[in-house]
């Protein structure tokens, strides 16, 4: 098998696929991420639109793309349980804690998972580690605590960049914190939300993936959280 990335991100898609094909049924809605691994997932999910009832989005984005390929799409506040979230990862550990919001979208990505039943996070081997925190650690932040969370974040070590020319979709900006060693990633997930004006950091451990597909030069791996 190939590791041309592209490649590897379909393939992993289309194996997300087959794996929540069992509760792709009529009155089910699925949690769907943001990325470029969970647009593939779109794609493929889209051509199976008639066996499910509809989709949430963790992002305008992907609400977009759902659109565009025939998937209706709910607000969450009409929407009770979800089987299924899926979605990629900036970073996964052996624990199945992940890093992401590289694209942005960790507030809404946070808060559809949570809602769903299971967490399906849909990989390649290039986003495993051992422990989290070589990819930049993204906080999402209110605007006037920019500077006071970026002062937090050098006290504990790391090394805060403002994300220049981005605001999520909820209008925020995101400080990208580089030189983190997470050992403790439930941990600092708890201590980050809790300073002011923190909306969300990209830290996934208090709600882990329960499953992770990754795709890899000898084919697709499936990873049980234990
Ligand atoms: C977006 C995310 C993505 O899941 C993460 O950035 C991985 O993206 P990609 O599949 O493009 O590598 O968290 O906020």
């Amino acid at each position: 098998m190939t590791t041309d990335p592209l490649v590897l991100k379909q393939a992993v898609a289309q194996a997300a696929i087959d794996y929540i094909e069992p509760w792709l049924t009529p009155d089910a809605v699925i949690g769907v991420g943001t990325g470029s691994t969970a647009d593939l997932f779109i794609d493929a999910l889209c051509v199976k639109r008639q066996l499910f009832r509809a989709a949430v989005a963790s992002s305008e984005r992907t609400a977009d793309r759902l659109r565009q390929g025939g998937v209706t799409v709910l607000n969450l506040n009409d929407v009770v349980s979800m089987p299924v979230y899926v979605d990629g990862a900036d970073e996964i550990n052996p624990a199945l804690e992940m890093i992401k919001g590289g694209g942005g979208a960790l507030t809404r990505e946070k808060i559809v998972a949570s809602v769903s039943e299971r967490f399906l996070c849909i990989v390649d081997t290039s986003k495993q580690v051992e422990w989290l925190g070589q990819f930049p650690l993204p906080i999402e932040v209110l605007p006037m605590a920019v500077a006071s969370v970026m002062r937090r974040a050098l006290a504990l070590g790391g090394q805060p960049i403002l994300r220049t020319g981005f605001v999520t979709d909820n209008g925020n900006p995101i400080i990208d914190v580089a030189g983190l060693k997470i050992l403790d990633a439930a941990g600092l997930e708890a201590e980050l939300d809790h300073l002011p004006g923190v909306v969300t950091n990209g830290i996934f451990a208090l709600r882990r993936a329960d499953v992770a597909l990754v795709a890899g030069p000898r084919g697709i791996e499936t990873l049980l959280s234990h």
